[in-house]
């Protein structure tokens, strides 16, 4: 049967392509208010294509955006057949700066085997290989191979704020699950497919600092008053030592160092410094010292300013002390920082650096764990078959450095573990203008859930 499929998947290729560019078209961007009625519509629109799919799918909604969710209805799979989860989200991150896109955002537009929209790879186009191989496998079988439920999600953009509830709603309606299926990552480079092992934890902040009650003259007053743009780049500046390394008072006290024969391993991998700088467009890479880039990047922490704003930005000059200057500073935390911890000794370290005559506003947006899931599971076997065969080449198990806080919500929750299987590139300019799916990616990602549907199917005991 599962020839058929992926005959069935070849010959509708078009289609496919169709129908994403029709999901991306609709600008469902979660952090903008005025957005919210385009979430609905891009909700609605998996929702019918789920149902399209032969599944029972609703929306569930939330205090913000809904979450989408589909089961298989019974008799569609076969009894006993075990029963997983797949997860994405459908909201898209803000498209600014817009003058910088080649085309415009929400026009998907196809341009040398790539498709070029926001949401293309993060992470409506990769969600959306699922709801293709789902729709291929009921126009070929009358059955999926075994039980599936979907559950999307409309705020993962935004930290997820209401997800856990939903969870732990749902969490007689997936007791049974034998795993949780993700694609919100990439494959490690064109060619080389990749199961993610491990991700990074997430703390954000908004710092504000507050000097005088209004703008002043700098000639005036400048001199006899703290101004809080230097305030706030000195304690900026003190967050780093000259190896790189953060300075936050116990930071790295429960960092966990990854064992010598996973980093042999991971040094094997084909990566070239020169060309990922090359990419970006910086003649050196920087980063703690004694550590690869792709150590950097996977298992170590680190702290990144992400936004910082003082003062008169206009064109020309103009004179003036400011009365405030803010911050978004967030960090990315591994194995087995606490991020309740790291919470209190950040806040008191740039509280012990606090100039007099300023005060410091500290808000907290989020705080989430890093994860390392298990490599030598039925789950991880049936996802690397999948990949084989779907991508066409041997997955390397590699981490990444980005988040995904979802995945320790239904560890936690449910005890369910995650499979994350990305079909999108390192270069997919996830969260910068022209972001990408190479059409290679997408069909060999529609391909890959098909097979990873058959495959699963036999990986674990049968359900009583
Ligand atoms: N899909 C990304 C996370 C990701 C990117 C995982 C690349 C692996 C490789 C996700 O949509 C994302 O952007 N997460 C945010 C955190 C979230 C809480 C806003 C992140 O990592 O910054
Ligand atoms: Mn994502
Ligand atoms: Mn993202």
């Amino acid at each position: 049967m599962i020839d058929t499929v992926l005959i069935w998947i070849e010959k509708n290729s078009r289609r496919w392509l169709h129908d994403l560019q029709q999901w991306l078209s609709i600008p469902s961007v979660s952090t903008d208010p005025a957005h919210a009625d385009d979430l609905q519509a891009a909700a609605e629109w998996a929702q019918f294509y789920l149902r399209s799919a032969g599944m029972e799918a609703s929306l569930i909604p939330t205090a913000r955006h809904p979450c989408v969710l589909a089961t298989t209805p019974e008799g569609m799979y076969p009894d006993s057949a075990p029963h997983i989860v797949i997860y994405g989200h459908y909201d898209v991150q803000p498209p600014d700066p817009l003058d910088a896109w080649k085309s415009p955002p929400f026009s998907p537009t196809i341009n040398r085997g790539q498709i070029i929209a926001r949401g293309a790879s993060d992470d409506k186009g990769q969600t959306f290989c699922h709801l293709a191989a789902l729709l291929a496998w009921r126009e070929i079988s009358q059955q999926f191979p075994l039980r599936v439920t979907v559950l999307l999600e409309g705020e993962e953009e935004i930290g997820s704020p209401n997800l856990p509830a939903v969870i732990r709603e749902l969490k007689p309606q997936l007791a049974d699950a034998s795993a949780l299926v993700i694609s919100d990552s990439a494959q490690f480079a064109p060619g080389i497919p990749a199961i993610t092992s491990g991700l990074r934890g997430l703390i954000y902040y908004q710092i504000t600092l507050t000097g005088p009650n209004r703008d002043l003259h700098s000639g005036v007053y400048g001199g006899a008053v703290a101004n809080p743009a230097t305030a706030l780049c000195e304690m900026i500046g003190r967050l780093h030592d000259s190896s790189g390394r953060v300075t936050i008072p116990g930071f790295y006290d429960r960092v966990v160092s990854v064992d010598a024969e996973l980093r042999r391993q991971w040094s094997k991998l084909p990566f070239s410094d020169q060309l990922f700088a090359q990419d970006i467009g910086v003649n050196k890479l920087y980063g703690e010292v004694g550590y690869s880039t792709l150590e950097r990047r996977w298992c170590r922490p680190t702290l990144e300013v992400n936004g910082l704003t003082s003062g008169f930005q206009g064109p020309g000059a103009k004179t003036i002390i400011p009365a405030t200057a803010s911050a978004k500073i967030s960090m990315r935390l591994v194995p087995d920082q606490k991020p309740d911890e790291i919470v209190v000794a950040f806040e008191a370290y740039l509280k012990s650096m606090l100039p007099d005559g300023i005060t410091m506003k500290c808000e907290l947006f989020g705080a989430s764990p890093a994860v390392v899931t298990a490599t030598d599971s039925p789950a991880i076997a049936a996802a690397i078959n999948a990949a084989r065969i779907g991508l066409g080449a041997e997955p390397v198990i590699i981490r990444e450095g980005g988040s995904i806080p979802v995945v320790n919500w239904f560890r936690q929750e449910l005890g369910l573990e995650s499979v994350l299987l990305g079909f999108g590139l390192p270069d997919d300019n996830l969260h910068s203008p022209n972001e990408k799916l190479d059409l290679d990616c997408f069909y060999g990602g529609i391909r890959s859930s098909a097979l990873l549907l058959d495959e699963m199917s036999r990986a674990f005991a049968p359900i009583k």
